[in-house]
């Protein structure tokens, strides 16, 4: 295993060759294969374990590098693909495709190195040139399993500046592993159907067809796809003449559909798709929008919802681009198998089914905003990410904060209702904060170098990527004021469009917007920006109201943790630091220094302080004693239920802040747990979730102590509980967006504290719906929570209707709320019989099974049999699963989350030295960080138990 894979003269390959009208054609190969580069590909450590640094020192072969050579670049590529999609007689699934790449050739070289992964040359490679003089003959193609390449030695060399033209067929497997070209599966009127997809971001194109398979090696694809007359095929471009060609491939009849040539573009944003959906479409002006899905899916109107928004959001990035949507159509496709949650290929962007699929009656208003949120975050990127691309990976966060930011913007524009964009402030800002408060955080920003096996690429599209860089690029966006940002964003966009950038590039294009208006600020964009990329972190500002001193320190969750790594700016932060004096607005205040003095914040007893308002910064926020009693008392004594004097954001804020820098040690536990008190007369979403996020974590560490107990007594959360009866009997559901959340919550932690007539009410409505199956009486919006309390208060009777239900849903999201209740059940051994299923993808889908397995860990009774499970299932998960899905990180932050003790540390360390010969993929920095947290667990534990026992027995 990973070592060089040579096609030697004696093995003949068995393919079928693609072509027009050519019957089955077996070709036997003769690729010539080198003596010598056989030894010297024997030499390389085999290094299927994604962890292992390279232990021999590193030939300077190109092939044994992991970037191509600059010697030839990718004009045009013209392929044409043929997936089957029924099994062979041995029961694979293949898929048979011919490609040709025209490149020229920058510098003289004797060497074709061209990306390909999985796939066998069904026929000898040939090379033509364009230019008067022949195409240097062949001398010997060996491939490089490890590095992914097909190498081709030529006899001669190939010229500067002219253009050859490389001919390859092969044959790959149509899979089911979710990379590359591969199949996904779904019964559908007791008919098995097949559907062959894609997904190569990010290196994966290399394995549908041989290719420069890296983002600046941008060029114009031609595409053809050969697939049964009753199946539809789709690809990036529309369908150009011949259109749908019937023609005999290989003795059968195959429909031949040939696409447009598509823009100049990158490989990892190609997709092609054959299966029998159906679609709804929609004509806005000549923009063509589609929506495909299962039939039955579409048939029941599930794509209607993401129909409807799609016109809108991206008239709303039209505008805000000042760049015209760059294609003639925009194809999105809801797949039953799909790793990611969405993916912008160029013009057809694919979706897990739950992430594009609504139901009016079954899925919630929660589902409708993951909807909204995901197609504006890829609809985002058909610009900033397709039409400009950043150059190398180490970008990325550039690429996915950017669309993680205006996501929200995009999503708020089709739902102005909601007030979508405050929830970044939740889902993104203060979720981030956690996992960058640690010593094993890393930067934003990669250097080019640092980032280059396939599995360290995987590991960059991690919440620091999506959420830190979407937070700064906000905060970027708030200080330099949306026009400004805007406008240098439209300079950006235009300048390099169908090109590749580094992210100096946009802050360039920003200073000259923030230069053209006259936008006064303390320092460059560049120099302000450099802080907030290069180093991990960020800061704790220290307001002292007293003195009007303001700190600022490098917050880590463990005082006593060291940053891994070293900043060439020691950890400090330009801060735009937004406050108020009581409730009135004060001018920016830019902290440029560890300490500063600013006598505006000195104040008098009867005012307070309040700063970074809306969260805006990217930074936590700590005062002198005096003023978070003064804040303490704003909260509860505010007249209204609705805390007017400090902005609903913020209140949410106060929380967070409090509960984390008494987590760091910087204040005590019972100061956090004061902020908690207003709640009483609090009604809004927002600070009731940042309360139970954090309180979550209380539960976590204590919930097998004898705080549980008093724990439970004092949150019972009789408030909104009492709320939401009063206010609709729960026979409705609350206009609002964020009220129905509420509703959720109040119900969530009432019936999770023991509340009886909670339990009483939710048991009633599931004991029904088991008595009917084909009436379900549950409010769409309140179905996780009831179905959670419900299995966790029921035995098997009640599991086994949940697992009967599941197979049986006909949407997606309605199965993702069941499959996420089973895991609350109480019983051990239905929780270790579920944890079996996942590793049977009859029963859960290879893409669900890892968040099957979290869910199931974040249960107390399921905790320690996930943990079991994973470890003793490590290697089979990491083949099965493969080393470079992206949620290896989740599954191993997911089981070790509650780890607070001595004991699990030890097991910890000895799961990651057990392993290190198999890996962890791109869930190696999890392992470090998992290590990290629970250090930090188990010290708070110590310190903070009996406080946290007393204010319990006596909250005050
Ligand atoms: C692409 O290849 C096919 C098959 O080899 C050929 O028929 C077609 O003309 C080619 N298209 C272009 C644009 O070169
Ligand atoms: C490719 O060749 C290898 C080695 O001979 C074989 O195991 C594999 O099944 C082949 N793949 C396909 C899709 O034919
Ligand atoms: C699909 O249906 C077949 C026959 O009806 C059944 O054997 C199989 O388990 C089903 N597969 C899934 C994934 O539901
Ligand atoms: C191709 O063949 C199918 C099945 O025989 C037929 O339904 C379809 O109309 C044909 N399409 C074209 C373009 O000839
Ligand atoms: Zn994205």
């Amino acid at each position: 295993m990973g070592k060089g894979f040579h096609i030697s003269k004696t093995v003949g390959i068995v393919g079928i060759v693609l072509g027009a009208g050519a019957l089955a054609t077996i070709i036997a190969l003769s690729v010539v294969y080198s003596q010598e580069k056989s030894k010297n590909e024997n030499e390389v450590k085999p290094t299927d374990a994604a962890t292992s640094a390279p232990t021999t020192a590193p030939s300077n072969e190109p092939w044994d590098q992991w970037r191509l050579p600059q010697t030839l670049s990718p004009q045009t590529y013209n392929v044409t693909l043929w997936p089957r999609l029924k099994p062979d007689p041995t029961g694979l699934y293949i898929f048979t495709g011919m490609s040709s790449v025209v490149f020229r050739c920058l510098e003289k070289t004797n060497l074709i190195l061209i990306h390909s992964n999985k796939l066998n040359m069904t026929k000898q490679p040939t090379l033509t040139a364009f230019g008067s003089k022949p195409a240097p003959t062949i001398e010997s193609i060996v491939m490089h399993t490890k590095t992914q390449y097909m190498a081709i030695h030529l006899k001669d060399e190939l010229a500067a500046g002219e253009s050859y033209e490389l001919y390859t067929e092969f044959v790959g497997e149509l899979a089911d592993d979710l990379g590359g070209f591969y199949r996904s599966e779904y019964n559908e009127t007791g008919v098995k159907k097949v559907v062959a997809t894609t997904q190569m971001q990010p290196t994966d194109a290399r394995k549908a067809f041989p290719c420069f398979d890296e983002p600046a090696m941008k060029a114009v694809f031609y595409i053809t796809l050969y697939h049964d007359p009753a199946t539809v095929a789709l690809s990036n471009g529309v369908v150009i003449e011949p259109y749908f060609v019937n023609i005999t491939a290989d003795g059968t009849l195959v429909t031949r559909t040939t696409f447009a040539p598509t823009e100049v573009m990158s490989t990892y944003l190609l997709a092609f798709i054959v299966s029998d959906f159906g679609f709804i479409e929609q004509n806005i002006d000549k923009l063509q929008i589609r929506i495909f899905a299962r039939q039955e899916a579409i048939n029941a109107g599930q794509g209607e919802y993401a129909l409807n928004v799609t016109g809108p959001i991206l008239k709303f990035f039209e505008k805000y681009y000042n760049v015209p949507y760059p294609l003639p159509k925009s194809d999105q496709i809801a797949l039953p198998d799909f790793n990611a949650g969405a993916m912008e290929n160029w013009g057809l962007i694919t979706y897990r089914e739950t992430a594009l699929l609504y139901d009016e009656e079954i899925s919630s208003n929660g589902n409708k905003e993951r909807i909204v949120t995901i197609i504006a975050h890829e609809l985002a990127h058909q610009w900033f990410g397709n039409l400009v691309t950043l150059r190398w990976w180490n970008d990325l966060w550039l690429n996915e904060g950017f669309a993680s930011y205006v996501e929200y913007l995009g999503a708020d524009e089709a739902e102005p209702d909601w007030n979508v964009k405050d929830l970044i402030v939740l889902n993104d800002v203060h979720r981030v904060f956690a996992i960058d408060a640690l010593a094993s955080s890393h930067p934003l920003s990669f250097k080019e170098e640092e980032i280059q096996r396939p599995e360290q690429i995987n590991e960059v599209f991690d919440t620091i990527s999506y959420s830190k860089g979407a937070s700064v690029l906000r905060m970027l966006s708030d200080f330099l004021t949306e026009t400004v940002f805007t406008q240098g964003l439209q300079t950006y966009l235009d300048n390099f469009k169908f090109s590749n950038t580094v992210y100096t590039d946009l802050w360039h294009h920003l200073q000259l917007a923030v230069n053209g208006t006259g936008t006064s600020l303390p320092k460059s964009v560049q120099e302000i920006m450099d802080r907030w990329i290069l180093q991990m972190g960020f800061p704790v500002v220290t307001i002292n109201t007293t003195t009007g001193q303001i700190t600022q320190e490098h917050f880590l969750l463990d005082p006593e943790s060291k940053p891994d790594r070293s900043s060439e700016f020691n950890y400090e932060w330009f801060v735009p630091i937004s406050w108020t004096k009581k409730e009135v607005a004060q001018p920016l205040y830019w902290l440029l220094k560890k300490t500063d003095q600013s006598n505006d914040m000195k104040i008098s007893v009867d005012e307070w302080v309040l700063a970074n308002i809306y969260v805006t910064g990217y930074y936590r926020v700590n005062y002198d004693n005096d003023n978070w009693q003064r804040l303490l008392n704003v909260l509860q004594n505010s007249t209204t239920h609705n805390n007017q004097h400090i902005p609903v954001i913020n209140r949410a804020q106060l929380i967070d802040d409090a509960f984390n820098l008494a987590k760091a040690g910087i204040i005590e536990t019972t100061l956090a747990l004061r902020t908690t008190l207003f709640l009483n007369s609090e009604t809004e979403y927002m600070p009731w979730e940042a309360a139970l996020d954090n309180l979550d974590y209380f539960y976590l560490m204590f919930d097998r102590t004898e705080v549980y107990g008093p724990m439970q007594v004092s949150l019972k959360v009789k408030y909104l509980f009492d709320y939401f009866t009063r206010l609709t009997n729960w026979e409705d559901v609350p206009k609002g967006h964020t009220d129905q959340y509420n509703q959720i919550n109040a119900l969530r932690v009432a019936c999770s504290t023991g509340n009886e007539e909670c339990k009483t009410l939710i048991t009633g409505w599931f004991k029904q719906w088991m008595a009917n199956p084909n009436v379900n009486p549950i409010k769409a919006s309140l179905r996780s929570t009831v179905y959670c309390s419900a299995i966790a208060a029921g035995g098997e009777e009640e599991w086994n209707f949940a697992w009967e239900m599941f197979e049986n849903a006909t949407i997606a999201s309605e199965k993702d709320k069941l499959r996420a209740a089973m895991a609350c059940a109480t019983e051990p051994w239905l929780l270790n019989r579920y944890l079996k299923y996942t590793l049977d993808p009859e029963k859960i889908r290879k893409q669900d099974a890892t968040s099957t397995i979290i869910s199931i860990a974040s249960n107390v009774v399921g905790q320690p049999l996930a943990w079991d499970f994973v470890r003793a299932n490590w290697e089979y998960i990491f083949k099965q699963y493969g080393g470079g899905s992206f949620s290896f990180s989740n599954l191993i932050n997911g089981v070790t989350k509650r780890f607070s003790t001595q004991f699990e540390l030890q097991q910890l360390i000895q799961f990651r030295d057990d392993n290190t010969h198999i890996g962890f993929g791109s869930g190696t920095l999890a392992i470090e960080q998992s290590i990290e947290r629970t250090n930090a667990n188990i010290k708070w534990v110590e310190k903070n138990q009996e406080a946290v026992l007393e204010w319990f027995k006596k909250p005050s």
